[in-house]
């Protein structure tokens, strides 16, 4: 029998939904929320709204384009953390009632499991255990993956994400939001040893970026007291320098951990690996110490729902259904 689901993120401020078939992902729909852009950040309220009205439309396409009637679906996945609570909300209780009208089990999904489940949608796959470093707007973690469900968080941030380091710095050189993207464009033409910030130095696998955000903050009070077109002059070069202290941060506790573990099958994640300083990066480092590395196509790297998909069909082979009394935990621990 032919096991068809149908999955939905929404967690933070993409709308998406996708349908996998017998373990192959056949769509991945994504709404992308673009209200946020004038204030600079998600505001909450507004991403759940705007989840409200794409979801149906987004849902409805990947059905049809997918040529599965919605009487086939074997099962519904959603994200059920973490996330901000309202937009979990909006996924969590659309999921609930669709599977209960169709007489169809439940399937809840970490969001952070689900990224790194991203890597097995296409060849080629990680073979296990392999690390993964989760980069994200709202994580970094350093994960040690032994199985598709069977993880461990082995080391992460202890303040900012690194995410949040790209889009807050990017914001007090007044480029608009997300930062990260224009940030990496700025990067590539400029000199990332034309100005140095502290890399910081925490124990272990842990990592802070809250540090560079502070000193990015003064590094520009100072430079455009004395002259009012510092930034303008110096884009390219302050933000290679940025980006290659961020990379550098977290290249150093990549090797760390790939080194404590004796693993050299690395794989990247979240809508940071998009980041092409940090390809280039990890590339150098795979042929610097023989690592295997693993990078996912760009659509999966940021939130989407095929993840999501992905993860269901594990959990699935496993019956690790959820009942209909399911509720989002923002938090969610992988
Ligand atoms: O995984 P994601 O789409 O959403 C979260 O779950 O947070 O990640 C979004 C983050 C944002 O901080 C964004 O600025 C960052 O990924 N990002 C990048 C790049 N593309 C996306 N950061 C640096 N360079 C990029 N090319
Ligand atoms: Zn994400």
């Amino acid at each position: 029998m032919n096991v068809n689901i149908l999955a939905i993120e929404s967690s933070c401020d993409e709308t998406s939904a996708s349908i996998i078939s017998n373990g192959k992902i056949l769509n991945n729909i994504v709404a992308t929320q673009s209200v946020h852009e004038k204030y600079g950040g998600v505001v909450p309220e507004l991403a759940s709204r705007a989840h409200q009205q794409h979801l149906i439309p987004v849902v409805n396409e990947a059905i049809s384009s997918s040529g599965i009637n919605k009487n086939e679906l074997s099962a519904i996945a959603f994200t059920k953390g973490p996330g901000l609570m309202g937009s979990l909300m909006v996924g969590v209780s659309f999921a609930k009632s669709f599977a209960y009208a169709l007489g169809i089990p439940l399937i809840a999904i970490n969001h952070m499991e689900a990224h790194i489940l991203a890597h097995f949608i296409d060849e080629p796959k990680p073979n296990f255990p392999f690390i993964c470093l989760t980069v994200s707007g709202g994580h970094t973690q350093l994960v040690l993956v032994r199985d598709h469900l069977d993880m461990e968080v082995v080391g992460e941030t202890m303040d900012d994400a690194v995410g949040e380091a790209f889009d807050k710095t990017a914001k007090l050189m007044g480029l608009p939001y997300p930062g990260g993207p224009i940030l990496d464009k700025y990067a590539k033409e400029g000199n990332p040893t034309a100005f140095q910030f502290p890399i910081s130095d925490m124990p272990g696998l842990t990592f802070s970026f809250s540090g560079i955000k502070t000193a990015v903050l003064y590094f520009l009070r100072d430079n455009l007291k004395e002259n009012p077109k510092f930034v303008e002059e110096n884009l390219a070069d302050i933000c290679a320098s940025i980006q290659h202290t961020l990379i550098k941060t977290l290249m150093q506790k990549l090797k760390k951990a790939a080194k404590q573990y004796k693993i050299k099958e690395i794989a990247i994640a979240g809508g940071v690996s998009a980041n092409s300083g940090l390809r280039k990066e990890l590339e150098n480092l795979s042929n610097q110490y023989g690592w295997q590395v693993y990078i996912p196509k760009f659509e999966y790297c940021t939130d989407n729902a095929a993840m999501i998909a992905m993860a269901a069909h594990y959990k699935y082979q496993k019956s690790e259904f959820c009942g209909f009394d399911v509720s989002p935990e923002a938090r969610m621990k992988i």
